[in-house]
């Protein structure tokens, strides 16, 4: 069994080797995904979609956060287990972002929370900080932001949102946060953020210049055919291979071959 991963060796990582991350929901994938050397673990409000079947990611609760998040610990991973803080979660109040931060520890038995956002949420972000939980940030095209987006867009286009952008990471860095996620910017504001950060930054549609990649594990199995944007690549088919065995299922018991005597109890 491998040494379990530390918010410290994901910051030592930074211009030495490469940060993995994916998303993870349950018991039965993570306990695959842990047989592999992925470095982080983002129980991801993504769930919402890919799990949930919602349109997007804002109808999550802490609930049902919370309740993904045990369902991957159970699996006891050595990769380092981020929670997502969902929609509404830590936007009300710096009280609020801190019991609800402390809830995936507590309840969740992650290490670390990621939440979206650069300067409006610095308070929050130093209040959970100094109760002593560590933060990875998240910018660039935030889902949970979709609305005031006005939909997908790639963000930090052009000079001024591109120096908005790095001017919220450096907020962040200096509030302590660990790793920040970088959403959907231009491949070259990736670069510039990754050079400009002393901490790892994970890209998802960011280009090469990150300091780590992440994706949603459904995209990039190819479970998932809702929609497929750009910056997925799919390692697999699984869609195709699980249908094929679920179709393989039905024929065998409609034709009587399954279960045979090798699958029954004897008396
Ligand atoms: O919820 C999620 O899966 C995420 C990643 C895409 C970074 O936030």
């Amino acid at each position: 069994m491998r040494k379990s991963v530390t918010v410290q060796d994901v910051i030592n990582k930074k211009g030495k080797e490469k940060i993995t991350m994916v998303t993870s929901y349950d018991f039965t994938m993570t306990r695959i995904i842990d047989t592999t050397d992925i470095d982080i673990i983002l129980v991801g409000d993504s769930a919402g979609v890919v799990m949930a079947g919602g349109k997007n990611t804002l109808s999550i609760t802490m609930d049902q956060m919370v309740y993904h998040t045990m369902c991957v610990t159970n699996a006891e991973p050595s990769a380092l287990v981020v929670g997502d803080m969902p929609f509404m979660s830590y936007q009300v109040s710096t009280e609020q972002a801190v019991r609800n931060a402390g809830r995936f520890l507590q309840e969740g038995h992650a290490q670390a929370v990621k939440l979206e956002g650069g300067k409006r949420v610095i308070e929050q972000v130093k209040a959970i900080i100094a109760s002593d939980i560590p933060v990875m940030g998240h910018l660039g095209l935030t889902p949970q932001s979709i609305h005031a987006f006005g939909g997908y867009k790639v963000q930090g286009r052009g000079k001024d949102a591109a120096t908005a952008l790095l001017e919220d990471a450096l907020r962040l860095q200096d509030a302590g946060i660990f790793s920040l996620v970088l959403e959907c910017v231009p491949a070259d504001v990736g670069k510039i953020v990754t050079e400009k950060l002393d901490i790892p930054t994970i890209g998802i549609g960011a280009g090469p210049f990150c300091d780590g990649q992440v994706l949603v594990l459904q995209d990039l199995l190819g479970m998932f055919k809702e929609f497929k944007p750009k910056f997925v690549k799919q390692y697999a088919e699984l869609f195709g291979v699980i249908k094929e065995a679920l179709e393989t299922y039905c024929k065998e018991v409609r034709e009587g071959t399954f279960p045979d005597l090798s699958h029954s109890f004897e008396e």
